[in-house]
Formats: structure tokens, sequence, C-alpha cells
């Protein structure tokens, strides 16, 4: 089976967040099942070298105002196919976001045009290579099933939501730029609230829609986290699927990380305490009676750290300790540097993006923290399992489904993996805190917990299995 996915980011080669480390993953997942996927991706500058070694596939003489076209590499063990349109992606810093910060105003054309170009290769524009079915990932490529129903084109579409709070809506002007006809501002297609929004437009027209994990497909039909999007969940709950993400287990992975000083195993788990010494170096923190717990996060109220904020308190009484890194709203990155200031040695902030960094942080600390407000899947604590860092996650999307509760029942028949806490509120977070601090203070019953949470299957296997069977399906019917 050949399948096309189009998306916005693809680890290694550029990466905002987890969408990245899912492009890049599935795709070697797919593979020794039989399925061949080619990844269509802007050729951002960070791509320039795999563009200078590809073979043109595809010439495209006017692509939302300018001269595009597509070539073809294999990197890093991923087909990829990169649009080349200089016009709309050679561009420096963030690929969203101008030099203050600001969508870059032409984000309609650029996405646009990375849809038109998906559509294209999705009916059969290459010589050699034709798909059976198009995965169109998030609003930056939301557009693929609309231009693929304009051209006739009977080839299945797949719509993936990695985050609906992110849905590419503008004014209804654009139609015309981009090419659409004007009965695509309609109710039933991309028209929210008098405006035209990408994602919309993809989840009315696509065959079939998938998300990132099951308890997320379920609150998608909620208004709580629908964002004006959960009527039209409803309305297609029977094609949508949550299949939970997985994490690539060689890039993750504890024995063998270039990032950490001391590879270690469940069985050597006493190691892991090098690499804790030398994450507290790296954010000058001390020794303390609590455990040591990261954050590696994009700072936003999604992620609920401005609740961490108000929980601080808890955590410092304990005599446990905070690293964190990320980047994002800048009074949350000066609320937590000021945290550091006034706990220097207890809190450690570095503001940033670090990829190196963050696998430092998965190696050494005791115990990551995930508060968020929502959570369509998650990685962080997907990474924490793997490493034996014991997951703190809000009881939210695929926080839920991936991380067993350390109660009573689950301590007694010996499955518990990590703490979750519910209402997401400064409260209960401090409360999972201090319950994750007694959890530590006994440490038979940490150990054998960060062993259980190492051997928790976190790989691609069942999911790749599961994008597998309803790709098979769609094509097949
Ligand atoms: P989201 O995609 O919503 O940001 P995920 O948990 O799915 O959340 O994925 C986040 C990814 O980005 C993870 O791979 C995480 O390690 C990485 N990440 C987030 N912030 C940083 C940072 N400041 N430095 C390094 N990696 C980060
Ligand atoms: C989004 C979500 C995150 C998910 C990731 C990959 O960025 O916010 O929860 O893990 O996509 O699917």
């Amino acid at each position: 089976m050949n399948i096309l996915f189009v998306a916005s980011e693809c680890a290694p080669f550029v990466k905002t967040g987890g969408l990245a480390d899912v492009i890049g993953a599935v795709p070697k997942a797919l593979a020794p099942l039989g399925a061949h996927v080619r990844v269509l991706l802007p050729a951002y500058p960070a791509l320039a070298m795999e563009v200078s070694r590809g073979t043109e596939v595809l010439s495209l003489p006017d692509l939302m105002g300018g001269h595009a076209r597509v070539v073809a590499v294999s990197a890093k063990g991923i087909d990829l196919l990169l649009l080349e349109a200089p016009h709309l992606f050679d561009r420096p810093g963030n690929i969203y976001l101008d030099g203050n910060g600001q969508d870059w105003h032409d984000n309609y054309l650029r996405f646009a045009a990375l849809s038109r170009a998906g559509a294209l290769i999705g009916d059969g524009a290459l010589d050699d290579w034709k798909p059976d079915l198009v995965n169109a990932h998030d609003w930056q490529a939301a557009l693929v099933p609309a231009y693929m129903a304009l051209a006739g084109s009977t080839v299945p579409t797949v719509m993936t939501i990695h985050n609906i709070a992110f849905q590419g809506v503008f004014g209804a002007d654009v139609l015309a730029a981009i090419g659409l006809p004007w009965d695509m501002q309609s109710v039933e297609r991309g028209e929210y609230y008098g405006r035209f929004s990408f994602l919309k437009t993809g989840l009315t027209m696509a065959s079939r829609i998938t998300t990132v994990s099951p308890t997320y497909a379920r609150e998608l039909m909620e208004p709580e986290y629908g964002m004006g999007l959960d009527g039209v969940m409803r309305a297609r709950a029977a094609d949508l699927s949550g299949i939970v993400n997985g994490i690539d287990l060689d890039v993750w992975n504890p024995e063998d990380d270039a990032n950490a000083p001391e590879g270690y195993s469940a069985r050597t788990l006493r190691k892991k305490a090098i690499n804790k010494e030398a994450l507290e170096g790296r954010f000058g923190l001390t020794r303390g009676e609590g455990p040591l717990f990261c954050v590696i996060s994009r700072m936003t109220t999604q992620k609920g750290l401005d609740l961490l904020l108000e929980a601080m308190p808890t955590l410092l009484e304990r005599d446990a300790r905070l690293a964190i890194v990320g980047s994002g709203d800048k009074w949350m990155e000066h609320a937590f540097s000021d945290a550091a200031t006034h706990h220097a040695g207890r809190v450690g902030t570095i503001i940033g993006y670090d990829e190196g960094l963050s696998h430092l942080m998965q190696a050494g600390a005791d115990a990551i923290l995930v508060p968020s407000r929502f959570e369509p899947c998650g990685l962080t604590q997907l990474y924490g399992l793997r490493y034996g860092t014991i997951p703190v996650v809000a009881r939210t999307g695929g926080l839920a489904d991936t991380v067993i509760d350390a109660n009573l029942a689950a301590l007694d028949a010996g499955c518990a993996t990590g703490v979750q806490f519910a209402p997401v509120t400064a409260v209960a977070l401090g409360q999972a805190i201090d319950r994750t601090c007694d959890l530590f203070s006994d440490q038979k019953v940490w150990t054998a917990m960060q062993r259980r949470a190492m051997k928790h299957p976190v790989g691609w296997d069942a999911s790749a299995r599961a994008y597998l069977s309803l790709f098979s399906a769609l094509t097949e019917s």
C-alpha cells in the first residue's frame, strides 16, 4: 500500500512540537507492515541540504503566486517529498511565525500551497508513484480533501487531528486567492462563525478522521474540548477513531542516549543517578530529600504551567526540586525565570528549545510533570515512562490513556506507572506532587514503579497496526 502523508513538520528535520515526532516515526513503523509512506513537507531553509541531494519529480509553474517544484529524497530513513516554493517557505526563523512572533501574514497561502501540492500528488501527478490513500495532518494540510474532491479524485483521504486548538481560521476573502469556490464557505464545509476554517473544511470533507488518543476522540465531541468544532465531531462520530501515539524507541533509548552521560536499563536503574547529577549541574540545583521533577514543554495555558507556578509552595515544602525547559508565552517565561532566581538551587529554568537537553532531563530526573488542561496525546510522559522518569499527569486526553495512576488498587495489583490528577487545578496538582513525594520516600515502592514504567509498551507497534487496518479498510471499500 502506498500512502502520502502531508504535514508541516517532521523530526528530525524540522520540529516545533509532537507533530514532528509522530510524522518522523509512523512511516518507519508502517514500513515493516508493508505500507510505503512518503511525507510531503515544505522545503524550509532547514531542509536545504536534503533538497540539494534530491531529484525533481514535479514542477508547478504557478503555485499560489510563484514557481514551485517537488523534490524527492530519502533522508534518515524517511522518504521525503519536499515542496520547494521560495516565495512561501524560504524564510529565516520560526516556520509559523515572523520575527515579531506573529503568524506569517500569508500563512493561508503557504499552507494552501502545501495542501494543493498534496492533492495533486494524491491524485497521481507523479510519474512513477501514486498513493492509495492520503493522510493530511492538522490544519496546515487540511485543504487536501477539498482540492482532491474538486478535482474529482476518488482516492480516500484521512484527516488527523493532533490539536484542535489550531484550526487555521481566516477571513472568507482568502477563498479566491487559494483557488477554492465560494460554496466552500457553507456551514456544511468550511464556514466558521462567518470566517473560513481550514481544519473544519478537512473535517467535513475527509473520508475518515483520526486523532491521537481514544480519550481525546471522545473529548472532541464535548463543547469544553471541541473548540467550536464539537458539533462537527459529533456529526462525524461514526468516522472518527482515536489511535494513541507511540514513540521512536531508537531515538528515545535510555540504554543508549548520546545526550546522557550514563546508559541504564530497568535492571541497572541505579546508574540513573549519574545522569541526575549531570542534570543538577546543568540547572545549578542542590540535593534534597524529595524528588527532582522536570518539565519539558511549550509554555502556554494548554500545558497548565500556570498551575505549577501556583503549586510551587507544595513542591518546595517537600524539599523537592524542579528543572524546567521551555519557551512560549512571555509572562510565563518570566515567571519561571523569576522562580529560579528566588529559589536558586531548588528551581532551575532554561528558556528555549533544546532537543539534547530534553534527553538529559528524561535520563536524569525522577519524575516529569505534565499538568495540561487538555492534551490530545502528549509525548513527554511516554518518554518519561521509557526512561523510568515517573509521569505526573492531568487526567485528560492521551495522558489519561497512557499512565496508570498509583492509587491503592493499582499499587496492590502492582500495575501503577505514574500519578494522575483531576480536576486540572492548582490544588489537585499540589496534591499530586504531595502524593509523588510520598511514593518517592519509599524507595522500594518507587523503584518498582520505575521498572514497571520502563516495561510499559510505548513503541509504535500496536498503533501502527491500528493505522494499517484503518487504511486497509478504506482502500478496500
Ligand atoms: P505538543 O506537541 O503539544 O507541544 P507533545 O508532548 O506531543 O506536545 O510534544 C512535545 C515535543 O516537543 C516533545 O518531543 C518534547 O520533548 C519536545 N519539546 C517541547 N518543548 C521543548 C523544549 N523547550 N526543548 C526541547 N524539546 C521540547
Ligand atoms: C499535538 C498535541 C500533542 C500530541 C502531538 C502529536 O501537538 O498537542 O498532545 O502529542 O500533537 O500528535
